[in-house]
């Protein structure tokens, strides 16, 4: 495994990712970590990200220097590498010539971090400050027009630094610089698969939870089903999983996991019917911020009202993942501005006083995808699209009434079968459609018509901090118009939302 420093970094998930492709798997820990915890975890490999800081500046973020003594390979990145020239007594300033963007690297030779790599190579930079006298021992391996020390590397010893960001797409061969670190310089084995994953994480579950019992509040998206599988396969009947119905979920979403989770595999699903609760506690409300609010603290008294009829439960499982945790507790980056409260992050009810259980703290999304099928989840619960905790309530523009969200749930079920039917389901991020608080005449047959509007939502994203709108086929949008105005009672007109995010976000509240 290689451990992975955060100093800050906006590309930190993605030199885990690099790493994570080449099959080896890797941990992200803050700089707060000590070399003896590092030694503990045996790492083949240190990897020290970049970060927005300047080393001579007083407050910089500093790991335990004890970790160039531990006899491990280290890669310092950018930042990585000015503090790895801090640390062993060499020298960082501020560059004559800032370097953002591409730039030309000549590597001196084709060996260590730069094997098989191009004489001349195409990298990205984003760096203000620079080496200007490299510790005893270390050379230059790499430079570029503007920057003399684009690398350097301590002969014998298994240091290197690159001033350039390896991990990012632009840097044209970037996956295979870190495949040399990993595979020739730490001496990694390309051996982390799911299977294992999936092995080692439910024997941790049994070592941890042992014979005790084990709640989690399954939503029905992938995240929540695949840590359920997995805690059902190390303690079976031990789990309990609580499905809240909210009565803002899609047509016969509850039906679906009655049938995939609890019947075809048999795992202890209490379902608990609350629709009239949220509805009656969201009437009149309008303001899209105050309806998160509500959902969120109707939902924990209906969870926590159901989760003490379990008797002698000590932990609490969460599908959280990756990305959530880094977040969360991004060192140096900060909290972002609060765009809309999600409140499904961390969310649960705390004076619950159970221990958490998130196995799946250390995966991607598309890991957690694998890792479902690993384990034999349906298809069609391993490919969901993502869809928000406060469901249909962000999607009811303005007020929120049962007829509403019925009206809502058609438009949507007949939305979702013809994305499927022409396969763009697991094409587009997510697709959906927003019921407008407003009306429009229409005529149908002879008779004028003053109904409904609904917009169709279809994006494309990677990970849904940005995504762009996708261009479904003409023919396809006709046809969803067609049967939408057609078969649901109500509704009349079918609009076409063509904005990107940002600066629009990909859900309408
Ligand atoms: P926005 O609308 O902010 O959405 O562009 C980004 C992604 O997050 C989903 N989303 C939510 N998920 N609870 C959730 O679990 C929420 O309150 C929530 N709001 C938005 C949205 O569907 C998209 O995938």
């Amino acid at each position: 495994m290689i451990v992975i420093i955060d100093f800050g970094s906006q590309f930190n998930q993605l030199i885990a990712r690099r790493v994570r492709e080449c099959r080896v798997y890797c941990q992200i820990e803050p700089p707060t970590i000590t070399a003896d915890q590092i030694r503990s975890l045996s790492p083949e490999g240190i990897i020290l990200s970049g970060g927005p800081s300047s080393i001579y500046e007083a407050n910089s973020p500093r790991v335990d220097a004890g970790i160039f003594k531990l006899g491990i390979p280290v890669l310092g990145i950018c930042y990585g590498m000015h503090f790895m020239v801090d640390s062993l007594g060499g020298k960082v300033k501020q560059a004559t010539k800032r370097e953002y963007g591409f730039a030309a690297l000549n590597a001196k030779s084709q060996t260590g971090l730069f094997k098989s790599i191009g004489k001349e190579t195409v990298t990205w930079m984003s760096h203000g400050d620079s080496i200007d006298a490299l510790p005893k021992g270390f050379a230059v391996t790499a430079s570029t027009a503007n920057t003399k020390v684009a690398a350097m590397t301590a002969t014998g010893k298994k240091f290197y630094g690159v001033q350039f960001h390896p991990e990012v797409e632009h840097t044209a061969e970037g996956r295979k610089i870190i495949r040399n670190f990993l595979f020739d310089i730490c001496g990694c084995k390309p051996s982390w698969t799911m299977k294992s994953f999936a092995r080692e994480t439910i024997d941790q579950i049994r070592q941890t939870v042992g014979d005790k019992k084990v709640i989690l509040g399954l939503s029905g998206g992938v995240d929540s089903s695949v840590a359920a599988l997995l805690i059902h396969r190390a303690i079976g009947k031990n789990l309990t999983c609580i499905f809240v119905d909210n009565g803002l979920l899609r047509k016969d979403e509850a039906a679906q996991l009655k049938r995939k989770l609890k019947s075809r595999l048999d795992i202890n699903i209490r379902f608990v019917n609350a629709a009239s609760k949220f509805v009656k506690a969201l009437s009149k409300v309008t303001d899209p911020e105050r309806k998160r609010k509500i959902i969120g603290k109707v939902f924990m008294e209906v969870f926590e009202a159901e989760a003490k009829k379990i008797k002698n439960a000590d932990f609490l499982a969460q599908g959280t993942l990756y990305p959530d945790i880094i977040e969360s507790q991004s060192a140096f980056g900060g909290p972002t501005s609060v765009i809309k409260s999600h409140h499904n992050v961390g969310g649960l009810p705390k004076k619950m006083k159970l221990k958490l259980v998130e196995p799946l703290k250390y995966l991607f999304k598309d890991e957690v995808r694998k890792l479902g099928k690993t384990l034999g989840l349906d298809e069609d619960l391993v490919w969901r699209q993502p869809f928000p905790g406060p469901g249909l309530a962000i999607r009811v523009i303005g007020e929120i009434t049962k007829k509403r969200l019925d009206v809502l749930r058609e438009v949507d079920a007949v939305l979702l079968e013809e994305i499927r039917a022409a396969g763009y389901y697991r094409k587009v991020w997510q697709s959906f459609a927003v019921l407008l608080p407003i009306k429009s005449v229409g005529i149908m047959g002879d008779g004028r018509t003053y109904e409904n509007i609904v917009a169709i939502r279809a994006v494309t994203s990677k990970d849904a901090m940005t995504a762009d709108w996708a261009k479904l086929p003409h023919k396809l949008l006709g046809k969803i118009s067609n049967r939408i105005i057609n078969e649901v009672r109500g509704v009349n007109r079918v609009v076409y939302d063509i904005s990107s995010k940002p600066p629009s976000t990909i859900e309408w509240e």
